[in-house]
C-alpha cells in the first residue's frame, strides 16, 4: 500500500482528541483548570494536605470518564496503527502514539503502541515503594486507600505539576520523535512541556508535522499542514485520503 506520507509515524494527542466523547479539555472553555486550582487538586503538596480531596477529585473524573467512549478520532489511530505497521511489515517502531491524556481511551479504542506520558486514571501508585496497582472502582469508601505490601498510601498514579515525568517514558517518546518522518499533533494546546517540545523535535530531525486542532497553538508557525476543525471529523477525513 503506498501513502501520501512517510513513516515511522507518530502521533502526539492531548485533552482535545477526547473532548468530543465527552472529557472537559484543560484549558478551553468549561476546562478543568478553569474552574479548579491545579495547586489544590494536581500537586505532591496538595496530596499531603489533604489525600481525601485529592481522591475525590480524581474519583470525580473517572466516574466520568466512565461514562465516555472513544470517539472516530481514537478509532482513526487504531486504524493507522494497523495499517502503517502492516505496511512497514510488522516493523513495531512504525507508528508510536505519544498521549498527555490520563483517560485511557487510546487503549479502551484498541491501539497498541501507546506512550502515556503523562500516567493514568486507572492506576494507582504506593508512595513509597513506587509500586502500581490498577484499579477500576468508581466508589473508594475509603479514600486514604494503603498499599497492600508495606500499608504506604496509594496516590493517583498521574504526573502532578512540579513532578518530573518518568524518564523511561519520556526516553521511549524523544527516541519514537527523534526517529518520526511524519508526526501528528492533536488536540494539545502545547503549552506543557516536556510534552510540547517533541513535536519541535521531530520537526529538528526532519519530520513533516501536521496539527489536528481547531484553534492555533504555539506550535501553529512550525507546522507543514494543519487541519484546522474538531479532531473526530478532521482526522478520519485526513486518513482517508491518504491510502486512495
Ligand atoms: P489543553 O486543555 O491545554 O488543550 C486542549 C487543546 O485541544 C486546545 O488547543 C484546544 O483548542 C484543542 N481542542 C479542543 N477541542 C478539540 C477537538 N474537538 N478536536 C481537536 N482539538 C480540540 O489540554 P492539553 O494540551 O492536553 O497535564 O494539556 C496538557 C496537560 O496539561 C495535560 O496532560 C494535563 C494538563 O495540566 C497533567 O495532568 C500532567
Amino acid at each position: 500500500m503506498t501513502f501520501q506520507f512517510e513513516a515511522p509515524i507518530v502521533v502526539l494527542t492531548g485533552a482535545g482528541i477526547s473532548a468530543e466523547s465527552g472529557v472537559p479539555t484543560f484549558r478551553g472553555e468549561g476546562g478543568l483548570w478553569r474552574n479548579f486550582r491545579p495547586e489544590e487538586l494536581a500537586t505532591p503538596q496538595a496530596f499531603k494536605r489533604d489525600p481525601k480531596l485529592v481522591w475525590e477529585w480524581y474519583t470525580w473524573r473517572r466516574e466520568l470518564v466512565s461514562k465516555c467512549e472513544p470517539n472516530a478520532a481514537h478509532r482513526t489511530l487504531v486504524e493507522m496503527e494497523v495499517v502503517v505497521t502492516a505496511a512497514m511489515s510488522g516493523d513495531a517502531q512504525a507508528f508510536t502514539l505519544i498521549t498527555q491524556n490520563v483517560d485511557g481511551l487510546h487503549e479502551a479504542a484498541g491501539s497498541q503502541n501507546v506512550v502515556t506520558l503523562h500516567g493514568s486514571l486507572w492506576s494507582m501508585r504506593c508512595v513509597r515503594e513506587g509500586r502500581r496497582f490498577e484499579d477500576r472502582r468508581l466508589k473508594m469508601g475509603n479514600y486514604l486507600l494503603r498499599c497492600p505490601n508495606c500499608d504506604a498510601p496509594l496516590r493517583p498514579d498521574v504526573v502532578w505539576f512540579g513532578e518530573m515525568l518518568d524518564e523511561t517514558v519520556l526516553q521511549k517518546a524523544y527516541e519514537a520523535s527523534e526517529r518520526a518522518r511524519t508526526m501528528i499533533v492533536i488536540g494539545t494546546s502545547a503549552l506543557v512541556h516536556p510534552a510540547a517540545s517533541l513535536p519541535i523535535t521531530a520537526k529538528r530531525n526532519g519530520a513533516r508535522l501536521i496539527e489536528v486542532n481547531p484553534e492555533e497553538t504555539p506550535l501553529s508557525p512550525y507546522v507543514d499542514e494543519t487541519l484546522r476543525g474538531p479532531a473526530a471529523v478532521e482526522l478520519p477525513r485526513w486518513w482517508k485520503l491518504q491510502h486512495p
